[in-house]
């Protein structure tokens, strides 16, 4: 180990010289007893790491059966170089048939990650056959992400939605036709989350945030004095407002329809005819409401609850083509919670903060139960995110800190009323 007389000893560098046995030759054999003892363990970690991947491959069936004379053997993927990390991290030969995404599939890759005792595992491809396994130690979405102060200016430019487990930003630009629909329990950053998506949209001049919100924190005061505040309604007091307005944009939405261009299927968003996004939060509230109020007499008019089931239905259906962009927020996108099965299946991006398991799978698929039980108890900001042309994944979304700071934000950036 010729290298390491070149190496200033450690002691000198603490600055305690006067260690007896620090020098000569004495000295000199520690060092290598010490290092032949680091690489020993070294050997036995990768050895001992082989063995439980190749005990976990055949656990979770990533094996081959193979006939010999002997009986039956099981061949499972070859590993070849470890690195001690952190992160560990070890090179895998591909087995016929199989490839990267095998490892971190939704039904697999936990129970990989968890059998070498990781929270995750990250796949790189490397060359030809081989991929490199990368066992995290901790959840990668543990940390929260801050939004900067940024404004979009136009709507066909991406806002941040959030990021992924391997550190990939996330945009969607409200400009692409897709509903939002986004279902969290109680305190589980739906609002939060919208939040920084409102405030980046706040400063285009071709984005009219619209809507409703009984709650009056996401929508309402913190937008006055700017273009959006007029077209949009809050709190509990007068529930019938809220029906009010969103025929009224239901109104405007025909009136687009009408004049689409000849040769043309859509609405090319402008400063004057903006994309109009109807936020509608705690939306299965405001039905809720609106249900509770004496119904009129038969003849005499649309219950109120009907009349938002209707404009939501039709906004949802047909909005697309018109620049109509919906997002809604629920605590669970129940079919009756949301407007019914055909509103919900209107949403092409869709969002889960923490819910329960059964939620989860009835906004995401199927595909999503083997999800469940550990979303079950995400912290707030960890969602899962479907559409976009990806496979439903976990994400962090960004935060803008205090409330304060979105009221600002909107206020800094809101498009001003033009007088
Ligand atoms: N992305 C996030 N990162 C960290 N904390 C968050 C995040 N989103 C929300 N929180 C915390 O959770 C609380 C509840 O969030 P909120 O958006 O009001 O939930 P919901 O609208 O789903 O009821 C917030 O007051 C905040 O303290
Ligand atoms: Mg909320």
């Amino acid at each position: 180990m010729p290298a390491l007389e070149h190496v200033q000893p450690l002691e000198h560098r603490s600055g305690r010289t006067n260690v007896p046995g620090a020098h000569g030759f004495l000295g000199r054999l520690r060092r290598r007893r010490a290092q032949r003892e680091h690489e020993a363990s070294v050997i036995c970690f990768a050895n001992a790491l082989r063995g439980m991947f190749r005990d976990a491959c055949a656990g979770i069936g990533l094996c081959q059966y193979v006939s010999v004379a002997a009986g039956i053997t099981v061949r499972t993927p070859r590993v070849a170089e470890v690195r001690l990390g952190p992160p560990t991290s070890f090179t895998v030969e591909l087995m016929a048939g199989q490839e990267p995404a095998d490892f971190t599939s939704k039904d697999r890759g936990p129970r990989l990650a968890h059998t070498l005792g990781a929270h995750g595992l990250r796949v790189e491809p490397v060359a030809g056959r081989w991929v490199r396994i990368h066992l995290l130690d901790a959840d990668p979405l543990r940390d929260g992400f801050g939004l900067p102060s940024l404004a979009v200016a136009t709507g066909a430019e991406s806002v941040i939605l959030g990021r992924t487990e391997d550190a990939t930003t996330l945009g969607h630009a409200i400009a692409d036709p897709a509903h939002l629909g986004v279902q969290g329990q109680n305190g589980s950053g739906k609002s939060a989350f919208c939040y920084g998506l409102l405030a980046q949209l706040a400063a285009a001049p071709d984005v009219l945030v619209t809507g409703s919100d009984i709650t009056g924190l996401l929508l309402g005061r913190a937008w006055d004095g700017t273009a959006h505040r007029a077209h949009q309604v809050v709190g509990t007091q007068d529930i019938a407002a809220h029906a009010v307005l969103l025929e009224d944009l239901v109104a405007e939405m025909d009136r687009r329809l009408e004049t689409i261009p000849p040769r043309r299927d859509t609405i090319r968003p402008s400063p004057a005819t903006p994309i109009v996004l109807v936020v509608l939060e705690e939306f299965p509230g405001l039905l809720r409401a609106a249900d509770a109020l004496p119904k009129p007499k038969r003849g005499e008019g649309i219950p109120v609850g009907d009349r938002i089931r209707t404009a939501v239905l039709r906004l949802l259906s047909e909005g697309r083509k018109a620049a109509f962009r919906v997002l809604m927020l629920a605590q669970r996108f129940e079919a009756t919670a949301v407007g019914g099965g055909y509103a919900r299946d209107q949403f092409a991006l869709r969002l889960s903060f923490r819910v329960p398991a059964d939620s989860l799978e009835m906004l995401h698929g199927a595909d999503a139960r083997p999800l469940g039980q550990e979303h079950a108890n995400a912290a707030p900001g960890v969602a899962y995110l479907s559409g976009l042309g990806r496979d439903c994944e976990r994400i962090r979304v960004p935060y803008l800190g205090e409330y304060g700071e979105y009221v600002d934000r909107v206020q800094r950036f809101g498009r001003r009323a033009e007088s």
